[in-house]
């Protein structure tokens, strides 16, 4: 592991703001006999003093996180499928309209986005380091390259497939510390009038819902617009559009071209100058922030430990790689959180990474003894995956109906 703290896009010192302590990784669940030692590291985050992005302030190595057991699927939310759905069906009708198009997906990983450019027969290709779920688009017909994108990969692909449409990034771009590689490969690769779309968790919507547990080993750079906008100019290329999308706790989607390709949207200025008077990014609400998350902290706490007194079971919802910060920062262990229900077959049977919480399916969530009403619900539930909270409490209008409730802490501690 590396200790950074000089910046990932224009090595000036990164000016730490909040130390979550020593973490394992967030997606590191653990078979319940292994023997073997966790991996930990400290999780702390800081912006930069030069060009202002917020990042983490150490890096794990890449093939720590991901590899062959890498356990998460893009296809365990339904809405989540929509989205992506929704995406692929624009590019068809806009970028991907022209002759011969051809698509590049970094982080495709079980091929949930490029299943749907596949079915319309048009040119793609997913970079994909992690076995297991790239191995699970074979089936959706996409073709994928196991491997990291970086500038050789690019290269490569520039060679041997020629030059994209269209590079994309769904909850990946957020996770490649080597920035420098990566945009100079996206440089490499996109046609003269191409463009590079990515999307993640936005620096603004985390802080304010204060949704800390979006800051993990994984997620190495909070993005904004500003930060973006800044990047971009620093890498040679231009932010030419940002969308504000709701999926995953806010998040934006941000557009990229080659200098002068393409005109700037409106949407850009309108972003930076709303996060320049909220004051995004400066020192002092970064600070505050930090001091929201230590109260969050004490207020789940409190709860939970009042519950455990009362004698009143708490199952979890979501084995979400978020949940590593929440209850590695907290001290939350199975004496408070009986288990985690969670729909990925490779987390299940397992244990939470650091918190050694065990994950159980489903059914587990309906089958416990001494549930609300005697039905076999627990009484109360923590949503982990609180950015699924629509898809989830639809699904378990039952849990509700039978009296069960709601633990939820983004923005704040309280039981629904
Ligand atoms: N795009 C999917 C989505 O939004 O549901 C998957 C996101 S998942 C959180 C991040 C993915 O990025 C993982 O599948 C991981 O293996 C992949 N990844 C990490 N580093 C990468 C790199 N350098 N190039 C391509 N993919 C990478
Ligand atoms: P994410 O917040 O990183 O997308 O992770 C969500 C986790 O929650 C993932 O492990 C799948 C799980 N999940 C369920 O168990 N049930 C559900 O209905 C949904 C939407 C997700």
């Amino acid at each position: 592991m590396t200790s950074e703290s000089s910046c990932r896009i224009c090595g000036e010192a990164v000016a730490e703001f909040l130390d979550f302590g020593i973490q394992p990784l967030s997606d590191a669940f653990r078979e319940p006999s292994d023997p073997a030692e966790e991996f930990t590291y400290r999780l702390a985050v800081g912006r930069c003093a030069g060009c202002g992005m917020v990042q983490l302030v150490n890096e794990v190595p890449r093939e720590a996180m991901f590899h062959d057991d890498y356990p998460y699927v893009s296809r365990g939310s339904a809405v989540m499928r929509e989205h992506f759905g929704a995406l692929a069906r624009r590019f068809l009708e806009t970028e991907l309209a022209g002759e011969d198009p051809f698509i590049v997906e970094l982080g495709s990983n079980d091929g949930t986005m490029l299943a749907t450019v596949a079915a319309a027969g048009v040119r793609h290709l997913g970079v994909e380091p992690s076995g297991d779920v790239a191995d699970l688009s074979a089936a959706e017909g996409v073709r994928v390259r196991k491997d990291f994108f970086e500038e050789s990969t690019a290269l490569q692909i520039a060679e041997s497939d020629g030059l994209a449409d269209v590079i994309y990034a769904a909850n990946t771009l957020c996770h490649i510390p080597y920035m420098d590689s990566i945009l100079a490969g996206v440089r490499a690769l996109l046609k003269p009038h191409g463009v590079f779309v990515f999307e993640d968790p936005y620096l603004g919507d985390i802080v304010e819902r204060t949704s800390f547990d979006q800051i993990y080993d994984e997620h190495f750079f909070l993005f904004s617009a500003r930060s973006v906008d800044e990047m971009a100019r620093r890498h040679g290329l231009e932010l030419v559009d940002v969308e504000h999308l709701e999926v995953h706790g806010g998040e934006l989607r941000y557009t990229l071209a080659l200098p002068g390709a393409r005109r700037r949207s409106e949407a850009v200025g309108r972003w930076l100058s709303t996060e320049d008077s909220a004051r995004l990014g400066e020192q002092d609400v970064l600070e505050e922030f930090a001091a929201r998350v230590h109260a969050v902290r004490d207020d789940l706490v409190s709860l939970l430990s009042r519950l455990r007194d009362e004698g009143s079971r708490v199952v979890g919802y979501g084995a979400t790689a978020k949940s590593a910060t929440v209850t590695n920062f907290c001290g939350i262990g199975p004496e408070l959180v009986e288990f985690v229900c969670d729909t990925t077959p490779a987390k299940q049977g397992r244990l939470t990474p650091g918190s050694h919480i065990p994950v159980r399916p489903p059914e587990a969530f309906r089958g416990g003894d001494g549930g609300a009403g005697g039905n076999g619900y627990p009484p109360y539930a923590l949503l982990f995956a609180w950015n699924h909270a629509e898809e989830i409490m639809a699904k378990e209008q039952a849990f509700r109906e039978a009296g069960g409730r709601w633990i939820l802490y983004v923005p704040t501690v309280r039981v629904v």
